[in-house]
């Protein structure tokens, strides 16, 4: 039976247990896209602390998806020693790293993006004040062919695995979904054909990363958006792409445009609140014969337990606790199984977009408090 501290492998990458860093924008990278001594640190904070695997933050594979302030770049060579740097520092604090490839699509804006941003068609999604342009059959070809770049420096320059970004809203997940898709040609209409950019995306990087090298996606497995994409159509695309040989789905769900039923959902404080992907990770893992990973309100060790042990998922991968407490796997795999300290307020984005990099701010808070006594 398998068991949360246990050693697992997926194509050749070794992971000391089966909890993940899931993706999370840290804010801490140049303008440009370079990263940092401060994103190095957090990192190597991160594989001292006893995770299993990281994923990077999204990282954008051109200038024009990038999204958030300080994200991180994979779009020119000239970052090759950074990189370097980052995953031999992780590397060495006996860590495993994977990146996450990102398109941000319609969500962004022109300031990030540094022209109008492109989307699948000329749809405006909720929280984004602008509209985007259509993509042209030779912008989606340029776009396959960044996401392959990216794939190629992220081997060359240490990275143990990928992760293409196909959730969130982001845009393979537009394509996907019929309220951001509206083309009329071979990308949109069906599901055939508006899964038909992120195969030809994981394609073009299989083939360019070789067989024995880890793909991973993490999926939207809903919306949950009048219009969005369904689980069905969902199913669908992870089957194709187990067909073609993923590595893992981590299964995800929501955009920023559901509310309270987006990503990353506030007040997780019982454990019944916990694993709200769950139910949409195990429809996934019923249908595709690769390993599957759940986020979303993971904070007890109970209920990651009882989620790899008896609710079949292979892996269970956490954000916003591990801002709060990076050595969360170490407390956890030492004995003291109390949960996780974070309160899902969400307001480490804040210090993102304005102080050059998140931190729990509650944390701090609460630290403030206690050295006033
Ligand atoms: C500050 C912050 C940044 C995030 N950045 C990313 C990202 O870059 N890529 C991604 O796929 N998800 C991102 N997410 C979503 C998380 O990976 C995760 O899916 C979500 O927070 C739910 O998991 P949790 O309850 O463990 O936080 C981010 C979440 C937060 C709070
Ligand atoms: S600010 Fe702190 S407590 Fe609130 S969600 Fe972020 S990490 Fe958790």
């Amino acid at each position: 039976m398998a068991t949360v501290f246990e050693e697992t492998a997926i194509n050749g990458m070794v992971m000391s247990n089966r909890i993940i860093r899931s993706a999370t924008w840290e804010g801490m990278c140049e303008q440009d896209g370079r990263p940092t001594e401060k994103l190095i640190n957090c990192y190597r904070e991160l594989a001292q602390g006893g995770i299993g695997l990281i994923i990077t933050g999204y990282t954008f594979v051109l200038p024009e998806g990038k999204g958030l302030p300080g994200k991180m770049g994979i779009h020119t060579d000239a970052f090759a020693a950074d990189y370097e740097n980052l995953t031999s520092s992780v590397h060495h604090a006996g860590g495993a790293i994977a990146i996450q490839l990102v398109h941000a699509g319609g969500q962004t804006n022109s300031t990030s993006a540094g022209r109008q941003p492109l989307a699948p068609s000329a749809v405006q999604v909720d929280q984004f004040s602008e509209m985007p342009a259509e993509l042209t059959k030779d912008e989606i070809s340029d776009t396959i062919s960044a996401f392959a770049e990216g794939a190629r420096r992220a081997k060359a320059w240490g990275f143990d695995g990928l992760q293409l970004h196909g959730a969130h809203g982001f845009l393979i997940n537009q394509f996907l979904s019929p309220l951001t898709n509206r083309r009329t040609d071979e990308y949109g209409g069906s599901i055939e054909n508006r899964s038909r950019f992120l195969l030809e995306v994981y394609r073009k990087v299989r083939d360019t990363v070789g067989a024995r090298y880890p793909v991973f996606i993490k999926l939207n497995a809903a919306d949950n958006l009048d219009g969005g994409l369904e689980i069905d159509d969902a199913v669908f695309a992870a089957k194709k792409l187990t067909e073609l040989g993923i590595d893992a789905i981590e299964v995800s769900a929501g955009t920023p445009a559901s509310g309270e039923i987006g990503p990353a959902r506030e007040k997780i404080l019982k454990p019944e609140k916990e694993a709200y992907n769950l139910p949409l990770a195990q429809r996934i893992k019923e249908e595709v014969n690769c390993p599957v990973m759940v986020v979303g309100g993971f904070r007890s060790y109970e209920v990651a337990e009882r989620t790899i042990k008896d609710d079949g998922m292979d892996y269970i991968a956490m954000a916003r606790p591990l801002i709060r407490e990076p050595g969360l796997a170490n407390r956890w795999l030492q004995g003291d199984r109390s949960p996780a300290t974070c309160i899902s307020c969400n307001s480490c984005f804040m210090p993102g977009l304005e102080e050059g990099g998140i931190y729990c701010v509650i944390e701090k808070k609460e630290r403030e408090k206690a050295a006033k006594g």
